[in-house]
């Protein structure tokens, strides 16, 4: 095989797929889960469930400091310096509507959200739906043929009535990395506030959110090997202490009477009710596991098997990719066959692909197109999977055409 993948054994989902004749070929929507995973969810569940931060118990005290290790082993991951920026929401997209909610009373009307023409309906309609509330204006940074925010328009419409941008680190639709820095330099010099959507690019690759600069970063656990259910907002510390506490219960509270109540500082002050513990733990075991893969090697499969991917759609006729991938995945569509037609015949043979707007509607829509096909990669993936995918696509096409 041309690019074999060395890790494919400790997820034992992909066997199991494999029985089912399943290729599984969708990992920018949620990955598969490696053993260390498992063992780390099966030892809190078969050892005592505790709820963290307020039993006196042995139990609690366990989970407890099991919780806290993953927030601090979620620092270490993006180089935060402390794990008091870390806070656990539910996922990437509830860490956005955090920030909307928490950052709304920041605003003034005829401010100015800063978004691009790429982002995932995460990282819109929060903001959009701020601005419809707020009286705000949402300005679109265009994207350029290859797929990239454009920055000579992102120069332009990013002023002083700028008070976040809100971009994405790595589309999910064209995979494509953008210039973050150019970007996040043009919000910081007009003293906006920056939000970077880490839900893919924290997949691929380590980031450090202190070599960044940027403000808030998020992303989803589920994406990055671990459970669902669980997301993380890393965020600066002078950047948490703006937000406004926005769900109110138990664990954030400091002092509450029947008429008033005070509140924890982020992040526990960000995290009312219980936490999703068997997830945060298993986010830490799952960063543990990756960790000890080593990097290089990971990033040197997945650009192997990119290439392989981008030389194969490009090896047959009237394919056309969306922008110009660099990493993890490709979209494409197929001259004269409509994007849901050939998504049902791959899914007839086995191949799990993800076809449609991938929840980027006003991105699809802007390219004249109603939906498109994505093969996204991960680092269990090898070269026999992508051949299953080409021959069963040769298949689909010959029937179609
Ligand atoms: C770029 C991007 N942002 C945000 C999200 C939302 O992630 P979640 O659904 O896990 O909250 C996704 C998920 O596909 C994504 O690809």
């Amino acid at each position: 095989m041309l690019v074999p993948s060395p890790w494919r054994a400790d997820f034992p989902a992909i066997a199991a797929l494999q029985r089912q004749a399943q290729i599984y070929l969708d990992n920018a929507a949620t990955t598969q889960k490696p053993q260390a995973l498992l063992d780390a969810l099966h030892h809190y569940y078969a050892n005592g469930a505790a709820n963290v931060h307020r039993a006196q118990h042995l139990p609690g005290a366990h989970a407890t400091q099991a919780f806290e290790d993953s927030r601090h082993k979620v620092a270490q991951w993006l180089n935060s310096g402390d794990s008091g920026h870390i806070v656990f929401t539910h996922g990437a997209t509830s860490a956005l509507n955090l920030l909307a909610y928490g950052l709304e009373p920041l605003f003034n009307p005829g401010d100015e959200i800063v978004i691009s023409a790429l982002e995932h309906h995460a990282n819109l309609l929060p903001w959009q739906q701020l601005a419809q509330r707020r009286g705000l204006k949402l300005v679109v940074v265009p994207v350029d043929a290859e797929g990239l925010i454009d920055l000579a328009a992102a120069a332009r419409l990013i002023g002083p009535r700028t008070r976040v941008l809100a971009v994405s680190q790595l589309s999910n639709v064209l995979g494509t990395w953008q210039p973050l820095a150019p970007l996040l330099a043009l919000a910081k010099a007009q003293g906006a506030l920056t939000v970077v959507d880490g839900a893919q690019g924290v997949v691929h690759g380590r980031h450090d959110v202190q070599a960044l600069g940027c403000d808030f970063y998020v992303f989803s656990s589920h994406k990055l090997y671990g459970p669902d259910g669980v997301g993380v907002l890393f965020g600066r510390h002078d950047a948490l202490a703006q937000l406004r506490h926005w769900q109110f219960g138990g664990e954030m509270v400091q002092d509450a009477d029947y008429q008033h109540a005070t509140f924890r500082p982020a992040p526990l002050g960000l995290e009312a009710g219980t936490p999703p513990i068997a997830a945060v733990i298993g986010l830490g075991a799952t960063l543990d596991y990756l960790r000890a893969l080593g990097q290089d090697a990971v990033a040197a499969h997945e650009a192997a098997l990119h290439d392989y991917l981008l030389r194969g759609l490009q090896a047959r006729n009237g394919i056309r990719l969306l922008g110009r991938p660099h990493v993890a995945l490709a979209s494409f569509v197929v001259e004269g066959i409509h994007n849901a037609d050939l998504a049902h015949l791959l899914t007839e043979q086995g191949i799990a692909v993800r076809a449609g707007h991938h929840c980027a509607m006003p991105l699809l829509k802007g390219m004249g197109l109603a939906g498109a096909i994505r093969v996204s990669l991960a680092l269990y993936n090898d070269s026999d999977d992508l051949e299953r995918f080409f021959e069963a696509l040769d298949q689909a096409l010959e029937l179609l055409r």
